[in-house]
């Protein structure tokens, strides 16, 4: 009698979770199924002119917003190594950045030369022009700034994952692309698949670059590393983990405190977003683990609601492929996301699309065996999102049956649009590559932990 008494919260509990969560839908949708290649290099031709500048992308420059890292690569030339910008309306006040220009060599590759020029003291919610190049190889893109950091700005990312360079790639980013309302990108890491080919062919971090330009020149991108960024071949002699990607790809890390490009924090609008490494050290005492614990309790939700993690190795995904890769980060950080009532992670590494409820599995210790996932209001939900599309191709086997914490999983390649509306609500959509098109086939209104911490339908 007495046993059932004390077990009674537990059978509460347990009953609870398998009324509200249904098991999960797999969806049947099964994709064309054909050899994802990269496209070959004459796809990815430079700009026309001598030194054109080239591989342009834009990269939040401070912790706000109010700057912009302009990144670009000059092939033959190290000049011109500035920036002209100016607002919209004010041609007469033109202003001129100069940027640090770096090389690096990769096994028998030299890079051309890479250009980072952070302007500053931008107005927010302004739209800008900007100039690369001179004389008759003068190339001008544009993008506007976000609204001023507050509750209730209203921003939209879209999320992408694992990208590379295929014709897949492709379709997710002119998707992507032709959504009006995309502002900005969070992409969850694995970008060139460089190291792909033979001797990590660093051709391929050029042509990347050429790739994403249409998007990347235009809106600001928020990087986060992946396995592929490493390029770690001491059979090459290039132990340097990170190399190319570090030299390439400049994001705003000290301006969150971080002693490493590879974990950093943005605010942008009514947005916190926190960028984790799988590949760096996060055990205890080590610097991402310190940083990350002294970064938590610098998120104020009355100035931003909305509490966004990326990392690139999920912590939660029903796939077998890269199964429980992301486990011993989970085991490490999970309580402080519950406890900070972070409101959504994203992940890519996995080549599928995965959604999970909102649950956690904090109380697990290794004597008590309660190694369940539950329900937990407090708890992030997980998004995979590894399907940009890249040569390894799609992850098609799910685990069977779902895990109970699965909502929505699919084998298809796309990307995701997140609306934020107001501090309350935020509408969250994947869309997947259909063919040709772009096809909304999982979506849900996301509640915010911090305002309205409501269960989502
Ligand atoms: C650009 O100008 C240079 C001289 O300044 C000239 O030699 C070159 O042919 C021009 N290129 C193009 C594409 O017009
Ligand atoms: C680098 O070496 C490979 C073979 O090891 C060769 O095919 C390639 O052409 C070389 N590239 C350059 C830029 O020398
Ligand atoms: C393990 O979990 C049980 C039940 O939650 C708890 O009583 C116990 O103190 C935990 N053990 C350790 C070492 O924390
Ligand atoms: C927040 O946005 C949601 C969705 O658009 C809307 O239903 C709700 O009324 C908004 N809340 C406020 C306070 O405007
Ligand atoms: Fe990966």
């Amino acid at each position: 009698m007495d046993a059932i008494i004390l077990l009674l919260p537990v059978l509460f509990v347990l009953l609870n979770f398998v009324e509200v969560c249904n098991g999960g839908i797999t969806s049947s949708f099964v994709r064309k199924l054909y050899a994802s290649e990269d496209m070959p290099l004459s796809d990815f031709p430079p700009p026309p002119g001598y030194n054109a500048p080239e591989q342009v992308h834009i990269t939040q420059g401070d912790l706000v917003g109010r700057a912009m890292i302009i990144s670009w690569v000059t092939p033959l030339l190290r000049h011109p190594d500035y920036v002209v910008y100016w607002a919209a309306g004010s041609k007469h006040k033109k202003h001129k950045a100069h940027s640090s220009v770096e090389t690096y060599r990769f096994y028998n590759y030299s890079s051309g030369h890479i250009h980072h020029a952070t302007i500053k003291n931008l107005a927010f919610d302004t739209r800008y022009f900007y100039e690369l190049g001179a004389g008759n190889v003068t190339r001008r893109f544009s993008f506007r700034t976000p609204s001023k950091v507050g509750p209730d700005a209203p921003y939209t990312f879209g999320i992408i994952g694992d990208l590379g360079q295929t014709h897949d790639s492709y379709q997710t980013l002119e998707h992507y692309v032709s959504n009006p309302k995309g502002q900005g990108v969070l992409f969850v890491g694995d970008l060139s698949y460089a190291d792909n080919h033979p001797n990590h062919d660093n051709v391929r971090w050029d042509t990347f670059g050429r790739f994403i330009e249409k998007c990347a020149a235009y809106q600001s991108w928020t990087w986060t590393a992946g396995n592929h960024e490493l390029d770690f071949a001491p059979e090459l002699e290039e132990d340097v983990p990170f190399k190319p990607y570090l030299h390439r790809y400049h994001v705003p890390y000290k301006a969150s405190q971080s002693t490493s490009p590879l974990w950093y924090s943005i605010k942008r609008a009514s947005a916190y977003i926190i960028v984790l490494s799988s590949y760096s050290a996060y055990g205890k005492y080590t610097p991402q683990y310190a940083w990350l614990e002294s970064e938590l309790p610098k998120v104020n939700r009355a100035e931003t609601p909305w509490l966004i993690v990326l990392v690139h190795s999920p912590w939660y995904n029903s796939n077998n492929y890269h199964y429980m890769e992301g486990e011993t980060m989970r085991v490490q950080f999970e309580s402080w996301f519950v406890k900070n009532k972070v409101d959504v992670v994203f992940a890519g590494h996995v080549h599928a699309y995965e959604r999970t409820e909102r649950i956690s599995n904090i109380n697990y210790n290794i004597t008590n065996g309660m190694s369940a996932p539950v329900k937990d209001p407090s708890a992030p939900i997980y998004i995979t999102i590894g399907d940009g599309g890249n040569v390894e191709g799609i992850a098609d086997s799910f685990t069977e049956p779902p895990p109970r914490y699965s909502a929505f999983r699919e084998a298809s390649f796309g990307h995701a649009v997140l609306e934020i509306k107001n501090r309350t609500h935020a509408h969250y959509a994947w869309h997947r590559n259909q063919d040709n098109n772009a096809v909304v086939a999982d979506d849900v209104w996301l509640h915010n932990r911090y305002y309205y911490p409501e269960e989502e339908v």
